[in-house]
Protein backbone atom coordinates (compact mmCIF):
# COMPACT_ATOMS: atom_id res chain seq x y z
CA UNK A 1 0.00 0.00 0.00
CA UNK A 2 1.16 3.63 -0.58
CA UNK A 3 3.10 5.49 2.26
CA UNK A 4 0.37 7.60 4.62
CA UNK A 5 -2.62 5.40 3.14
CA UNK A 6 -5.55 5.92 5.44
CA UNK A 7 -8.08 3.75 5.87
CA UNK A 8 -11.16 5.26 7.39
CA UNK A 9 -14.09 3.03 9.52
CA UNK A 10 -17.26 5.60 9.83
CA UNK A 11 -20.59 3.77 9.57
CA UNK A 12 -22.23 7.05 8.95
CA UNK A 13 -21.78 7.88 4.97
CA UNK A 14 -22.18 11.69 5.62
CA UNK A 15 -18.77 11.90 8.42
CA UNK A 16 -17.23 8.99 6.66
CA UNK A 17 -16.64 11.34 3.75
CA UNK A 18 -16.38 13.95 5.10
CA UNK A 19 -13.06 12.74 7.11
CA UNK A 20 -12.04 11.00 3.98
CA UNK A 21 -11.67 14.74 2.00
CA UNK A 22 -10.11 16.05 5.17
CA UNK A 23 -7.30 13.12 5.07
CA UNK A 24 -6.79 13.85 0.75
CA UNK A 25 -6.87 17.66 1.37
CA UNK A 26 -3.84 16.54 3.45
CA UNK A 27 -2.01 14.42 0.63
CA UNK A 28 -2.77 10.79 1.79
CA UNK A 29 -4.59 8.44 -0.36
CA UNK A 30 -7.26 6.90 1.15
CA UNK A 31 -9.85 4.02 1.74
CA UNK A 32 -12.90 4.11 3.28
CA UNK A 33 -15.17 1.34 4.90
CA UNK A 34 -18.57 1.00 6.33
CA UNK A 35 -18.11 -1.84 9.12
CA UNK A 36 -15.86 -3.11 11.27
CA UNK A 37 -15.34 -6.03 9.24
CA UNK A 38 -15.66 -4.73 6.50
CA UNK A 39 -12.43 -2.32 7.76
CA UNK A 40 -10.49 -5.46 9.08
CA UNK A 41 -11.11 -7.48 5.60
CA UNK A 42 -9.24 -3.76 4.05
CA UNK A 43 -6.35 -3.78 6.64
CA UNK A 44 -5.84 -7.23 6.42
CA UNK A 45 -5.35 -7.23 2.25
CA UNK A 46 -4.69 -3.67 1.56
CA UNK A 47 -2.17 -3.00 4.82
CA UNK A 48 -2.65 1.03 4.66
CA UNK A 49 -0.45 2.61 7.37
CA UNK A 50 -3.02 4.92 9.25
CA UNK A 51 -6.60 3.57 10.44
CA UNK A 52 -8.76 5.91 11.56
CA UNK A 53 -12.14 4.37 13.34
CA UNK A 54 -15.28 6.21 14.87
CA UNK A 55 -15.84 4.85 17.74
CA UNK A 56 -19.50 5.19 17.34
CA UNK A 57 -20.52 2.24 15.83
CA UNK A 58 -23.61 0.64 15.64
CA UNK A 59 -23.76 -3.39 17.20
CA UNK A 60 -20.13 -3.64 17.67
CA UNK A 61 -17.87 -2.69 20.45
CA UNK A 62 -15.34 -0.45 18.89
CA UNK A 63 -12.98 -1.83 21.43
CA UNK A 64 -12.60 -5.32 20.49
CA UNK A 65 -12.50 -3.77 16.34
CA UNK A 66 -9.51 -1.85 17.22
CA UNK A 67 -8.34 -5.38 19.71
CA UNK A 68 -8.82 -7.05 16.42
CA UNK A 69 -7.40 -5.12 14.43
CA UNK A 70 -4.27 -4.42 16.51
CA UNK A 71 -3.86 -8.07 17.05
CA UNK A 72 -3.91 -8.66 13.18
CA UNK A 73 -1.02 -6.12 12.16
CA UNK A 74 1.08 -4.92 15.44
CA UNK A 75 2.49 -2.46 13.54
CA UNK A 76 -0.31 0.02 12.59
CA UNK A 77 -1.33 3.04 13.62
CA UNK A 78 -4.86 3.09 15.22
CA UNK A 79 -6.32 6.28 15.68
CA UNK A 80 -9.68 6.29 17.52
CA UNK A 81 -12.27 9.08 16.90
CA UNK A 82 -15.17 9.02 19.69
CA UNK A 83 -17.66 10.90 21.32
CA UNK A 84 -17.41 9.16 24.68
CA UNK A 85 -14.33 11.25 26.36
CA UNK A 86 -14.39 9.71 30.04
CA UNK A 87 -11.44 8.64 31.22
CA UNK A 88 -12.65 4.94 32.19
CA UNK A 89 -13.27 5.20 27.97
CA UNK A 90 -10.86 6.68 26.81
CA UNK A 91 -8.35 4.01 29.01
CA UNK A 92 -10.34 1.38 27.51
CA UNK A 93 -9.66 2.03 24.38
CA UNK A 94 -5.90 2.57 24.43
CA UNK A 95 -5.65 -0.37 26.23
CA UNK A 96 -7.17 -2.08 23.23
CA UNK A 97 -4.38 -1.17 21.26
CA UNK A 98 -5.34 2.24 20.05
CA UNK A 99 -2.72 4.76 19.22
CA UNK A 100 -4.05 8.00 19.94
CA UNK A 101 -7.39 9.11 20.77
CA UNK A 102 -9.73 12.10 19.02
CA UNK A 103 -12.25 13.27 21.08
CA UNK A 104 -15.79 14.13 18.45
CA UNK A 105 -15.90 16.60 16.93
CA UNK A 106 -12.51 16.03 15.45
CA UNK A 107 -11.89 19.51 13.23
CA UNK A 108 -9.96 19.14 9.96
CA UNK A 109 -6.53 20.69 11.49
CA UNK A 110 -7.07 18.34 14.40
CA UNK A 111 -7.55 15.00 12.17
CA UNK A 112 -5.02 16.06 9.63
CA UNK A 113 -2.22 16.82 12.64
CA UNK A 114 -2.85 13.56 13.96
CA UNK A 115 -2.14 11.55 10.69
CA UNK A 116 0.64 13.43 10.11
CA UNK A 117 2.45 13.60 13.08
CA UNK A 118 1.40 9.20 14.11
CA UNK A 119 3.15 8.70 10.35
CA UNK A 120 5.91 10.75 11.38
CA UNK A 121 6.69 8.85 14.87
CA UNK A 122 6.17 5.39 12.67
CA UNK A 123 9.29 6.35 10.85
CA UNK A 124 11.49 6.96 13.33
CA UNK A 125 10.17 5.20 16.11
CA UNK A 126 10.40 1.66 16.90
CA UNK A 127 8.39 -0.20 14.37
CA UNK A 128 10.34 2.09 11.99
CA UNK A 129 13.35 0.81 12.91
CA UNK A 130 11.47 -2.71 13.03
CA UNK A 131 10.22 -2.50 9.65
CA UNK A 132 13.56 -1.67 8.40
CA UNK A 133 14.80 -4.72 10.00
CA UNK A 134 12.22 -6.34 8.05
CA UNK A 135 10.91 -8.20 11.27
CA UNK A 136 9.52 -7.59 14.36
CA UNK A 137 6.07 -7.84 16.29
CA UNK A 138 4.51 -4.92 17.93
CA UNK A 139 1.87 -6.51 20.36
CA UNK A 140 -0.48 -5.32 22.86
CA UNK A 141 -1.17 -8.36 24.75
CA UNK A 142 -4.46 -8.13 26.62
CA UNK A 143 -3.22 -8.25 30.02
CA UNK A 144 -6.38 -8.78 31.41
CA UNK A 145 -7.41 -11.80 29.72
CA UNK A 146 -3.73 -13.48 29.90
CA UNK A 147 -3.52 -12.80 33.93
CA UNK A 148 -6.66 -11.88 35.85
CA UNK A 149 -8.90 -15.15 35.49
CA UNK A 150 -7.28 -17.19 38.11
CA UNK A 151 -5.03 -17.73 40.36
CA UNK A 152 -2.21 -19.21 39.05
CA UNK A 153 -1.60 -17.09 36.05
CA UNK A 154 -1.98 -14.24 38.55
CA UNK A 155 0.84 -15.62 40.35
CA UNK A 156 2.34 -15.64 37.04
CA UNK A 157 1.47 -12.30 36.50
CA UNK A 158 3.29 -11.24 39.74
CA UNK A 159 6.45 -12.95 39.11
CA UNK A 160 6.36 -11.11 35.24
CA UNK A 161 5.55 -8.07 37.09
CA UNK A 162 8.73 -8.25 39.49
CA UNK A 163 11.09 -9.03 37.24
CA UNK A 164 10.16 -7.03 33.89
CA UNK A 165 12.36 -4.11 34.50
CA UNK A 166 15.37 -6.19 35.60
CA UNK A 167 17.63 -7.70 32.88
CA UNK A 168 17.14 -10.90 34.47
CA UNK A 169 16.28 -14.20 31.54
CA UNK A 170 13.23 -15.61 32.26
CA UNK A 171 12.93 -19.43 31.49
CA UNK A 172 9.33 -20.36 30.63
CA UNK A 173 8.35 -23.73 30.90
CA UNK A 174 4.80 -25.18 30.28
CA UNK A 175 2.97 -27.76 27.65
CA UNK A 176 2.74 -26.24 24.16
CA UNK A 177 -0.61 -24.27 23.93
CA UNK A 178 -0.56 -22.84 27.21
CA UNK A 179 0.10 -19.12 26.06
CA UNK A 180 4.07 -19.11 26.95
CA UNK A 181 4.68 -16.65 23.77
CA UNK A 182 1.99 -14.34 25.34
CA UNK A 183 3.47 -14.33 28.49
CA UNK A 184 6.91 -13.31 26.59
CA UNK A 185 5.34 -10.60 25.24
CA UNK A 186 3.57 -9.68 28.20
CA UNK A 187 7.49 -9.42 29.93
CA UNK A 188 8.34 -6.96 26.81
CA UNK A 189 5.09 -5.10 27.33
CA UNK A 190 5.69 -4.64 30.76
CA UNK A 191 8.90 -3.58 30.86
CA UNK A 192 10.78 -0.18 29.75
CA UNK A 193 11.76 -2.02 26.58
CA UNK A 194 8.08 -1.94 25.41
CA UNK A 195 9.02 0.96 22.18
CA UNK A 196 12.13 -1.26 21.19
CA UNK A 197 11.88 -4.84 19.12
CA UNK A 198 10.47 -7.88 20.17
CA UNK A 199 11.82 -10.68 18.48
CA UNK A 200 11.50 -14.40 18.51
CA UNK A 201 13.09 -17.55 16.62
CA UNK A 202 11.98 -21.40 16.93
CA UNK A 203 15.01 -22.99 17.86
CA UNK A 204 12.84 -26.30 16.44
CA UNK A 205 12.40 -24.67 13.11
CA UNK A 206 16.14 -24.57 11.21
CA UNK A 207 18.63 -26.91 10.86
CA UNK A 208 21.58 -25.71 12.79
CA UNK A 209 23.87 -23.74 10.79
CA UNK A 210 20.72 -21.63 9.45
CA UNK A 211 19.46 -21.37 12.92
CA UNK A 212 22.92 -19.82 13.98
CA UNK A 213 22.77 -17.11 11.18
CA UNK A 214 19.37 -16.30 12.08
CA UNK A 215 20.61 -15.95 15.15
CA UNK A 216 23.81 -14.52 14.36
CA UNK A 217 23.54 -13.05 11.71
CA UNK A 218 26.19 -13.93 8.58
CA UNK A 219 29.11 -11.80 6.60
CA UNK A 220 28.80 -12.25 2.53
CA UNK A 221 30.23 -15.27 1.13
CA UNK A 222 30.60 -16.92 4.97
CA UNK A 223 28.86 -20.10 3.07
CA UNK A 224 27.57 -21.03 0.13
CA UNK A 225 24.27 -18.80 -0.92
CA UNK A 226 25.30 -16.46 1.49
CA UNK A 227 25.00 -13.53 -1.14
CA UNK A 228 24.93 -10.60 1.43
CA UNK A 229 25.65 -9.78 4.56
CA UNK A 230 22.93 -10.39 6.56
CA UNK A 231 21.94 -9.50 10.64
CA UNK A 232 20.88 -11.81 13.10
CA UNK A 233 18.34 -11.75 15.44
CA UNK A 234 20.56 -10.67 18.37
CA UNK A 235 21.36 -7.60 16.50
CA UNK A 236 18.34 -6.44 15.08
CA UNK A 237 16.91 -7.15 19.03
CA UNK A 238 18.97 -4.85 20.20
CA UNK A 239 17.59 -3.13 23.23
CA UNK A 240 14.60 -4.92 22.96
CA UNK A 241 13.52 -8.70 23.86
CA UNK A 242 13.89 -11.72 22.04
CA UNK A 243 11.92 -15.10 22.75
CA UNK A 244 14.46 -18.27 21.46
CA UNK A 245 11.17 -20.53 21.28
CA UNK A 246 11.27 -24.62 22.05
CA UNK A 247 15.06 -23.87 23.54
CA UNK A 248 15.34 -27.40 24.41
CA UNK A 249 15.91 -28.16 20.51
CA UNK A 250 19.16 -26.52 20.22
CA UNK A 251 21.71 -28.30 19.00
CA UNK A 252 24.80 -28.56 21.46
CA UNK A 253 27.27 -26.53 19.37
CA UNK A 254 25.04 -23.45 19.11
CA UNK A 255 24.51 -23.68 23.39
CA UNK A 256 27.88 -23.09 23.72
CA UNK A 257 28.25 -20.03 21.50
CA UNK A 258 24.45 -18.56 23.53
CA UNK A 259 26.55 -18.95 26.55
CA UNK A 260 29.10 -16.70 25.23
CA UNK A 261 27.24 -14.39 24.36
CA UNK A 262 24.85 -14.33 27.44
CA UNK A 263 28.08 -14.09 29.53
CA UNK A 264 29.95 -11.30 27.47
CA UNK A 265 26.94 -9.60 25.82
CA UNK A 266 29.24 -9.66 22.43
CA UNK A 267 29.41 -11.98 19.63
CA UNK A 268 30.48 -12.90 15.67
CA UNK A 269 28.71 -12.91 13.10
CA UNK A 270 28.93 -16.29 11.27
CA UNK A 271 32.18 -15.89 9.08
CA UNK A 272 33.01 -12.22 10.73
CA UNK A 273 35.47 -11.15 12.73
CA UNK A 274 33.97 -7.68 14.03
CA UNK A 275 32.72 -8.05 17.27
CA UNK A 276 29.33 -6.70 17.81
CA UNK A 277 27.73 -5.43 21.59
CA UNK A 278 24.31 -6.39 22.02
CA UNK A 279 21.95 -5.28 24.58
CA UNK A 280 19.08 -7.86 24.63
CA UNK A 281 16.43 -9.29 27.30
CA UNK A 282 16.25 -12.83 26.76
CA UNK A 283 13.47 -14.97 27.50
CA UNK A 284 13.95 -18.92 26.70
CA UNK A 285 10.54 -21.04 26.37
CA UNK A 286 10.10 -24.77 26.07
CA UNK A 287 7.47 -27.51 26.60
CA UNK A 288 10.28 -29.90 27.68
CA UNK A 289 11.33 -30.76 31.16
CA UNK A 290 14.57 -28.82 30.80
CA UNK A 291 16.24 -30.19 34.06
CA UNK A 292 15.39 -33.84 32.39
CA UNK A 293 17.38 -33.12 29.33
CA UNK A 294 19.94 -31.64 31.13
CA UNK A 295 20.06 -35.29 32.65
CA UNK A 296 19.95 -37.26 29.36
CA UNK A 297 22.66 -34.73 28.42
CA UNK A 298 21.18 -33.18 25.57
CA UNK A 299 21.12 -29.68 26.93
CA UNK A 300 24.39 -27.81 28.63
CA UNK A 301 24.13 -27.61 32.35
CA UNK A 302 25.46 -23.82 32.76
CA UNK A 303 23.30 -22.70 30.02
CA UNK A 304 20.42 -24.17 31.70
CA UNK A 305 21.43 -22.15 34.96
CA UNK A 306 22.14 -18.87 33.06
CA UNK A 307 18.56 -18.84 31.31
CA UNK A 308 16.74 -20.33 35.12
CA UNK A 309 17.49 -17.30 36.61
CA UNK A 310 13.25 -16.28 36.88
CA UNK A 311 12.01 -20.03 36.08
CA UNK A 312 8.33 -19.39 35.38
CA UNK A 313 6.22 -22.57 35.11
CA UNK A 314 3.05 -21.64 33.11
CA UNK A 315 0.23 -24.34 34.04
CA UNK A 316 -1.81 -26.48 32.19
CA UNK A 317 -5.21 -24.98 31.22
CA UNK A 318 -7.11 -28.69 32.84
CA UNK A 319 -5.49 -26.81 36.34
CA UNK A 320 -6.56 -23.85 35.80
CA UNK A 321 -10.41 -24.06 34.56
CA UNK A 322 -12.00 -20.97 36.18
CA UNK A 323 -10.54 -19.41 33.02
CA UNK A 324 -12.83 -21.39 30.10
CA UNK A 325 -15.91 -19.66 30.59
CA UNK A 326 -13.79 -16.45 30.09
CA UNK A 327 -11.36 -18.05 27.31
CA UNK A 328 -15.09 -19.19 25.46
CA UNK A 329 -16.26 -15.87 25.42
CA UNK A 330 -13.52 -14.45 23.98
CA UNK A 331 -12.77 -16.49 21.48
CA UNK A 332 -16.26 -17.02 20.38
CA UNK A 333 -16.30 -12.98 19.85
CA UNK A 334 -13.21 -13.19 18.45
CA UNK A 335 -14.57 -15.67 15.41
CA UNK A 336 -18.00 -14.53 14.84
CA UNK A 337 -16.12 -11.08 14.03
CA UNK A 338 -13.50 -12.63 11.89
CA UNK A 339 -15.91 -14.57 9.83
CA UNK A 340 -18.77 -12.23 10.28
CA UNK A 341 -21.13 -14.25 11.56
CA UNK A 342 -24.00 -13.78 14.77
CA UNK A 343 -22.86 -14.63 18.10
CA UNK A 344 -24.43 -18.34 18.48
CA UNK A 345 -25.38 -19.14 22.01
CA UNK A 346 -23.64 -21.99 23.40
CA UNK A 347 -26.26 -24.48 25.94
CA UNK A 348 -25.21 -25.43 29.33
CA UNK A 349 -24.56 -29.23 28.12
CA UNK A 350 -21.69 -27.55 26.26
CA UNK A 351 -20.51 -25.07 28.21
CA UNK A 352 -20.34 -28.21 30.85
CA UNK A 353 -18.32 -30.11 28.33
CA UNK A 354 -15.93 -27.11 27.38
CA UNK A 355 -15.18 -27.39 31.36
CA UNK A 356 -15.05 -30.55 31.76
CA UNK A 357 -12.85 -31.85 29.06
CA UNK A 358 -9.02 -32.34 29.55
CA UNK A 359 -7.86 -29.53 27.07
CA UNK A 360 -4.62 -31.59 25.62
CA UNK A 361 -3.72 -28.94 23.81
CA UNK A 362 -4.26 -26.45 25.84
CA UNK A 363 -5.69 -22.57 25.19
CA UNK A 364 -4.11 -23.36 21.69
CA UNK A 365 -6.88 -26.17 21.46
CA UNK A 366 -9.84 -24.48 22.80
CA UNK A 367 -9.03 -21.66 20.10
CA UNK A 368 -8.86 -23.93 17.22
CA UNK A 369 -12.38 -26.04 18.46
CA UNK A 370 -14.16 -22.86 19.07
CA UNK A 371 -13.06 -21.52 15.85
CA UNK A 372 -14.35 -24.84 14.24
CA UNK A 373 -17.67 -24.76 16.09
CA UNK A 374 -18.41 -20.49 15.01
CA UNK A 375 -17.82 -21.67 11.27
CA UNK A 376 -19.98 -25.28 11.90
CA UNK A 377 -22.67 -23.76 13.74
CA UNK A 378 -23.47 -21.12 11.12
CA UNK A 379 -25.23 -18.88 13.72
CA UNK A 380 -27.28 -21.66 15.05
CA UNK A 381 -26.66 -23.06 19.00
CA UNK A 382 -23.36 -24.33 19.05
CA UNK A 383 -23.79 -28.31 20.17
CA UNK A 384 -21.38 -31.06 21.21
CA UNK A 385 -20.63 -32.04 17.43
CA UNK A 386 -19.61 -28.72 16.73
CA UNK A 387 -16.97 -28.71 18.88
CA UNK A 388 -15.66 -32.37 17.91
CA UNK A 389 -14.98 -33.26 21.13
CA UNK A 390 -14.44 -37.01 22.66
CA UNK A 391 -15.03 -37.67 25.66
CA UNK A 392 -12.16 -39.67 27.12
CA UNK A 393 -14.30 -42.43 28.39
CA UNK A 394 -16.36 -42.92 25.00
CA UNK A 395 -14.27 -45.66 24.18
CA UNK A 396 -14.97 -47.30 27.59
CA UNK A 397 -18.69 -46.69 27.03
CA UNK A 398 -19.69 -49.87 25.30
CA UNK A 399 -19.04 -52.65 27.22
CA UNK A 400 -19.78 -53.39 31.28
CA UNK A 401 -18.39 -52.10 34.01
CA UNK A 402 -15.70 -55.01 34.27
CA UNK A 403 -14.23 -54.86 30.54
CA UNK A 404 -14.06 -50.95 31.36
CA UNK A 405 -12.09 -50.96 34.14
CA UNK A 406 -9.84 -53.57 32.37
CA UNK A 407 -9.07 -51.35 29.55
CA UNK A 408 -8.94 -47.63 31.54
CA UNK A 409 -6.20 -50.52 33.59
CA UNK A 410 -4.35 -50.78 30.28
CA UNK A 411 -4.32 -48.10 28.87
CA UNK A 412 -3.12 -46.08 31.86
CA UNK A 413 -0.11 -48.93 32.62
CA UNK A 414 1.06 -49.07 28.82
CA UNK A 415 0.94 -45.58 29.08
CA UNK A 416 3.24 -45.39 32.20
CA UNK A 417 5.90 -47.88 31.10
CA UNK A 418 5.78 -45.68 27.45
CA UNK A 419 6.76 -42.47 29.85
CA UNK A 420 9.49 -44.26 31.87
CA UNK A 421 10.69 -46.31 28.90
CA UNK A 422 9.82 -49.51 30.42
CA UNK A 423 11.04 -49.25 33.17
CA UNK A 424 9.52 -51.69 35.44
CA UNK A 425 10.33 -50.07 38.92
CA UNK A 426 9.57 -46.47 38.30
CA UNK A 427 5.98 -47.33 36.28
CA UNK A 428 5.47 -49.65 39.35
CA UNK A 429 6.15 -46.94 42.05
CA UNK A 430 4.04 -44.01 39.69
CA UNK A 431 0.85 -46.28 39.53
CA UNK A 432 1.52 -47.33 43.52
CA UNK A 433 1.38 -51.17 42.89
CA UNK A 434 4.44 -53.80 43.63
CA UNK A 435 6.74 -54.70 41.01
CA UNK A 436 5.14 -58.39 41.12
CA UNK A 437 1.99 -57.14 40.57
CA UNK A 438 2.96 -54.82 37.65
CA UNK A 439 4.75 -58.06 36.01
CA UNK A 440 1.74 -60.11 36.16
CA UNK A 441 -0.84 -57.08 35.03
CA UNK A 442 1.95 -56.74 31.89
CA UNK A 443 1.37 -60.42 31.28
CA UNK A 444 -2.55 -60.56 31.46
CA UNK A 445 -3.20 -57.71 29.24
CA UNK A 446 -0.12 -58.72 26.64
CA UNK A 447 1.25 -55.13 27.18
CA UNK A 448 4.59 -54.91 24.79
CA UNK A 449 7.39 -53.40 26.65
N1 LIG B 1 -4.93 -16.27 28.13
C1 LIG B 1 -5.11 -16.28 26.81
N2 LIG B 1 -6.04 -15.49 26.23
C2 LIG B 1 -6.24 -15.50 24.91
N3 LIG B 1 -5.56 -16.26 24.05
C3 LIG B 1 -4.62 -17.05 24.55
C4 LIG B 1 -4.33 -17.12 25.96
N4 LIG B 1 -3.34 -18.01 26.16
C5 LIG B 1 -3.03 -18.49 24.95
N5 LIG B 1 -3.78 -17.93 23.98
C6 LIG B 1 -3.75 -18.23 22.55
O1 LIG B 1 -3.49 -19.62 22.44
C7 LIG B 1 -2.56 -19.88 21.41
C8 LIG B 1 -1.34 -20.53 21.99
O2 LIG B 1 -0.63 -19.60 22.79
P1 LIG B 1 0.97 -19.50 22.74
O3 LIG B 1 1.36 -18.35 23.57
O4 LIG B 1 1.47 -19.57 21.34
O5 LIG B 1 1.31 -20.89 23.50
P2 LIG B 1 2.67 -21.67 23.63
O6 LIG B 1 3.77 -20.73 23.21
O7 LIG B 1 2.75 -22.05 25.08
O8 LIG B 1 2.55 -22.86 22.74
C9 LIG B 1 -2.27 -18.55 20.75
O9 LIG B 1 -3.11 -18.41 19.62
C10 LIG B 1 -2.62 -17.55 21.81
O10 LIG B 1 -3.04 -16.34 21.22
MG1 LIG C 1 4.69 -21.57 21.28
Amino acid sequence: MASGSTLIVDANPDSREGLARIVREAGYPVLTAGSGSEGLALLTTLRPQVVLVDMDLPGVDACDLIHQMRLEVTDVILLALSSLHDTTHVVRTMRAGASDFLPKPASATVVQTAVRTALARSEVSGSGELAAGGEGDRFWPDLELLFRNSERMRAVEDIVRRAADTNATILLQGESGTGKEMVAKAVHYISQRRDKPFLKVNCASLPGDLLESELFGHEKGSFTGAHRRKPGKFELAHRGTFLLDEIGEMPLGLQAKLLHVLQDGRFFRVGGSETIDTDVRLVAATNRDLAAVVAQGHFREDLYYRLNVVGISIPPLRERREEIPVLVDHFLRKFCRQYDREAPAVSVETLQLLQDYAWPGNVRELENRLKRAVIMAQGRRITPADLDLVSPYAKYGQQGLREAREALEKDLITQALAKNKGNITRTAAELGVSRPTLHELVARYGIER
